[in-house]
């Protein structure tokens, strides 16, 4: 009797302790061991793949779709689950995609901004259910003294600013020789999508520096956005050129597809691309490299769309535990191409 009473308490010990180390195993808080979600555990646990939730803006221009390419592509390569959702260029639709992947509980949120303002609500969400966010190519402001960087891991992209700098710069340096002769160049800006950093900064970095101009002034006659898209682009070209055809010496674009777009108006309008309204854009797309080699374009600021495999290693990262190692703001390297360069480089473009 005794002797069965023992056999009973062992059992029960067994079968206690047994579900207990099952608890653990399977929810990965039951002991003080545990990894919390987010660290080295989850990544090398083979059978649970990371989850990366994508907010894109859209598909509104060659390079957007080679950011997209690049992302879906190094996430596949990475065996990162990606969740991808395009915005097509509407804040309200990111809002619901992060918040959905929110909802879903994604290991990490990912999102390219479409413009500056407005993420406080969402990015509070996802700071208070403990998902990290990455900010991809577009930076966001908060509100009320807030700190945006508070909000996300790091930002990973281009300097805006410098970009409309160095196109500016291009005209300063060239000014002699595109403008023979000219004491006063009539420039007319086609700015990206409204309130979006990059047409912010880019605008910002170009209108300051292209006043710096000493022996040739510099006037900025007409600015109006044609939403980074060729066809808006060609629309806001085409109606400046109703008027204007003969005074526009330059068309600043914020982008290579509007510039491309500005290229079938100029050429409907009697005009010679290249030649007698000189273009400048940013971006570096294959479009504008065949537009340059073909004389109709004279230069593209490069801005690299291709971050996909540095923004698997962020999240990478993240899920090692290592975020206290990624910097606060990664920047890529970026060029600048002429005319006289493009034929040379096109093979090389990679979008
Ligand atoms: O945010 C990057 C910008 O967005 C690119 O210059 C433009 O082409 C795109 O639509």
């Amino acid at each position: 009797m005794k002797m069965r009473k023992m056999l009973a308490v062992i059992m029960a010990a067994v079968v206690s302790l047994s579900i207990g180390a099952c608890g653990a195993d399977s929810s990965g808080s039951g002991s003080s061991n545990a990894a919390p979600s987010g660290t080295a555990a989850a990544s090398n646990n083979s059978e649970k793949k990371i989850v990366l939730g994508f907010a894109q803006v859209g598909a509104e221009s060659g390079w957007r779709t080679a950011n997209t390419t690049s992302i879906q592509e190094s996430a596949k390569g990475a065996g990162i689950d990606l969740k991808f959702s395009d915005a097509q260029q509407k804040q309200e639709n990111q809002i619901s995609a992060i918040r959905s992947y929110i909802a879903q509980k994604v290991d990490v949120i990912a999102f390219s901004p479409v413009v500056e303002t407005g993420w406080d609500a969402v990015l509070q969400e996802a700071k208070d259910a403990g998902i990290p966010v990455v900010l991809t190519d577009r930076a966001v402001k908060m509100e009320g003294g807030k700190k945006a960087e508070d909000y996300y891991v790091t930002f990973l992209g281009s300097d805006f600013r410098l970009e409309g700098e160095r196109a500016a710069q291009y005209l300063l340096d060239n000014a002699s020789k595109l403008f023979p002769g000219k004491k006063e160049i009539s420039i007319y800006e086609l700015e990206g999508t409204v309130g979006s950093a990059p047409a912010i900064d880019r605008k910002e970095g170009f209108d300051k520096k292209i006043v710096t101009s000493t022996d040739v002034k510099f006037n900025i006659v007409k600015s109006q956005s044609g939403n980074f898209t060729r066809a808006e682009g060609q629309q806001v070209a085409e109606s400046w050129l109703k008027s204007d055809a003969d005074k526009m010496d330059v068309l600043f674009c914020h982008n290579d597809d509007m510039g491309l777009g500005a290229i079938q108006a100029i050429e409907a309008a009697g005009k010679k691309p290249g030649k007698d309204i000189i273009i400048v854009g940013i971006d570096g797309v294959k479009g504008a490299f065949e537009a340059m080699a073909a004389g109709k374009y004279n230069c593209s600021v490069e801005c690299n769309p291709l971050i996909g495999p540095q923004l698997m290693d962020i999240v990478r990262k993240i899920m090692d535990g290592k975020t206290a190692d990624i910097p606060k703001r990664i920047e890529s390297e970026e060029g600048v191409f002429t005319q006289e360069q493009a034929a040379a480089e096109l093979p090389n473009r990679k979008y």
